[in-house]
């Protein structure tokens, strides 16, 4: 899978996009080791907490479609410089994905190219709250 595609891929998200109270569209496409991608677009909602981003809408479907192993991800905003997740993408996609690649393109099409583990160091997941203890409900 090139990488055009999946940012295509999330371009064409992005118009899908629900932000009439940003106006910040973001698309995201998510690749799985099958070379199936799944995209997603920011959904906002009128309480605002419970907008949910691009990438996790992406994730969260590729989820649902019974894919468990991804390779990357590509976000796509009409922004300057191209935009980087933020810090609860990052906890999601770090969780589900471990360290994707992670591309970021702006509508001009220039493209930064990151790992997911150099955005998100020294991450809290599963591996964390293993214990030399054996139960873990007691003080
Ligand atoms: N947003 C994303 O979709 N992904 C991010 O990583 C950052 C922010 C969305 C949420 C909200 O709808 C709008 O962008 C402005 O924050």
């Amino acid at each position: 899978m090139s990488i055009d595609a999946l940012i295509d891929a999330a371009r064409r998200a992005r118009m899908n996009a629900v932000a009439p109270f940003s106006g910040f569209l973001v698309g995201a496409a998510v690749e799985a080791r099958d070379r199936t991608i799944v995209s997603g677009c920011n959904i906002e909602n009128a309480t605002y907490g419970l907008t949910l981003c691009a990438e996790r809408v992406a994730m969260f479907k590729a989820l649902s479609e019974g894919h468990r192993h991804f390779v990357r991800v590509a976000i796509v905003t009409d922004t300057d410089a191209p935009a980087p997740p933020c810090g609860a993408c990052r906890q999601i996609l770090w969780e589900f994905g471990g360290d994707l690649e992670i591309v970021l393109a702006n509508l001009e099409r220039e493209i930064e190219r990151y790992r997911l583990a150099d955005l998100l160091p020294l991450p809290f997941d599963a591996a964390t709250m293993k214990t030399r203890r054996t139960r873990r409900t007691t003080k």
